[in-house]
């Protein structure tokens, strides 16, 4: 197979590489050391253990949302007095690693196969 036949091809793996980059650029581990330090106290180490049936369990909900949550958590387009505190400390980075996090362990409407 010529270069020519296969580039195209080339042109458009890479750019599927680039469409899935934010969550796959996501870092886990940084995102996991955040959530012991400063968000199982209230959600649970697991992020399903909450200390309060009102305060709401993060694992297994979608990473979007989740970091849709805490920018308005940020903004104080959502208003929450501990929630906008906490989601002041946090950058950009922190947000998509910890959503990331969250969004991977398994959580009460998590299908298990
Ligand atoms: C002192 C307790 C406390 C701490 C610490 C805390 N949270 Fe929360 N969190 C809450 C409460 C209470 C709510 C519900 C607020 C509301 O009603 O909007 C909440 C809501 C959330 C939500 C919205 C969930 C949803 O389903 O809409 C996210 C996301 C979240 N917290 C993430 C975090 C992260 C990430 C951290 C650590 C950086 C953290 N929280 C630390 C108490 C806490």
């Amino acid at each position: 197979m010529s270069f020519v036949r296969i580039f195209p091809a080339l042109v458009a793996s890479s750019m599927l590489l680039f469409a899935a980059s934010p969550a796959a650029a996501a870092d886990l581990a940084a995102g996991r050391k955040i959530a012991e330090e400063r968000c199982a106290a209230c959600h649970g180490k697991d992020g399903n253990t909450p200390i309060d049936p009102s305060y709401p369990r993060l694992s297994g909900q979608h990473q979007d949302y989740l970091v849709h949550a805490l920018r308005a958590y940020k903004q104080d387009d959502r208003k929450h007095a501990i929630m906008g505190a906490q989601a002041k400390l946090l950058s950009r980075a922190d947000m998509e690693n910890l959503s990331a996090f969250y969004a991977q362990l398994p959580g009460m409407m998590t299908h298990k196969r």
